[in-house]
């Protein structure tokens, strides 16, 4: 199949280009597009065969589910067989934007989006593209992020080519996104409200909504998470260069350059400048974690597509502001040496 790459203005999408989108997804295809947190890949929600589509492109496994989005709080609504008092706090505080919900769902979801699993996986994205084009197909869109099964999310539309390319209809470019990291994925099938995935929106957040919610259960060890959330493998986001993340990065990329390998260096400038005269590919990141997560994916497509040895990442603070980040470097890595 050629794959279709069409741009679109990030803030003020042209309709045109949204409605023939809209028509790919009402037929069954398959559309990557912009949310704020990463790329999607879209199948209408309601259509199986549509939803088999993206395993089959991504080669994801069929026991790990998909996020289901819409439009607006009311659509969600009506794919679940309960919406809880905080259900509805949460969504008026977060929605639109980077927080997915688990609930109950209904017969109208399709056991395909769920794994089989009865709770189903929803949010409301914050991008006027995702908006305008869950308004235009006037469905609920499935969809994962736009990588092949366990790569690297993308954040620009060619992270998504480099996956998908000949694989899916179309992909709405509208440039890098704003967030850089996925969704955080709350639990509220349970009594008791749990963090799933750690993500964009912070474990404080939710605190201030909901009081104390159950961080994941693993949040600062290597160990292996129970598969509540079955995409959560340990071994997933990664880059195919090996990648190390090392509480002290400037001497373990001294010792690589030693042994005669060619690395790449993702760092904060204290870091880097205790190793000035490395021959590293340095990329040096911001010490503050929003701006860090904006970035870090773009820097290991990037590092990654260079050829090099290795990636060696300086570790993150383990505080809960780095969660998410650290989450993602933990299953990105092959070492992982975590100061805990
Ligand atoms: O930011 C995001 O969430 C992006 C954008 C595109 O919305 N999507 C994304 O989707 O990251 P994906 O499929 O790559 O990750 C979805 C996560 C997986 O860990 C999956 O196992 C979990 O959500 N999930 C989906 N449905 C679930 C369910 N019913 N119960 C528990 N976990 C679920
Ligand atoms: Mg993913």
């Amino acid at each position: 199949m050629e794959t279709k790459i069409v741009r679109v203005n990030a803030s003020s999408p042209d309709p045109d280009v949204i409605a023939q989108a809209a028509d790919i997804l009402r037929s069954g295809g398959l559309v990557a597009f912009p949310t704020e947190t990463v790329y999607g890949l879209g199948a209408n929600a309601l259509d199986g065969a549509a939803v088999q589509k993206i395993f089959a492109a991504k080669g994801r496994p069929a026991s790990n589910p998909v996020i289901v989005h819409v439009a607006e709080i009311a659509s969600a609504r009506d794919l679940v067989a309960e919406w809880p008092k905080h259900a509805e706090r949460l969504a008026e505080r977060f929605w639109p934007g980077p927080l997915t919900l688990v609930l109950p769902k209904t017969k109208r979801v399709p056991e395909i989006v769920t794994a089989g699993a009865a709770t189903v996986a929803l949010r409301v994205p914050a991008h006027p593209v995702a908006l305008a084009l869950l308004r235009a197909a006037q469905l609920p869109i499935a969809a994962p992020s736009a990588n092949r099964s366990t790569a690297l999310s993308p954040t620009r539309a060619e992270h998504v080519l480099s996956g998908l390319d000949g694989l899916i209809d179309l992909v709405l470019d509208g440039g890098p996104v704003p967030g850089g990291l996925e969704s955080t994925v709350l639990d509220l099938s349970e009594k008791q409200p749990r963090i799933l995935r750690p993500g964009l929106v912070k474990p404080a957040e939710l605190d201030a909504v909901l009081g104390p919610v159950m961080r994941p259960a693993h949040a600062w060890t290597v160990s292996s998470e129970p598969k509540r959330s079955p995409g959560m493998l340990e071994r997933h986001y990664a880059p195919r260069t090996p990648l190390e993340c090392v509480a002290n990065s400037a001497a373990r990329v001294r010792d690589l350059e030693r042994q005669g390998l060619r690395i790449g260096w993702v760092a904060f400038s204290d870091d880097a400048s205790q190793n000035r005269d490395s021959a590293a590919k340095l990329r040096l990141l911001s010490a503050d974690p929003g701006t860090y997560a904006k970035e870090l994916y773009a820097v290991l497509h990037e590092l990654d597509a260079a050829g090099l040895d290795r990636i060696v990442v300086a570790l993150p603070p383990a505080t809960e502001e780095w969660l998410a980040v650290r989450d993602r470097l933990r299953r990105a890595a092959t070492f992982f040496a975590d100061g805990n």
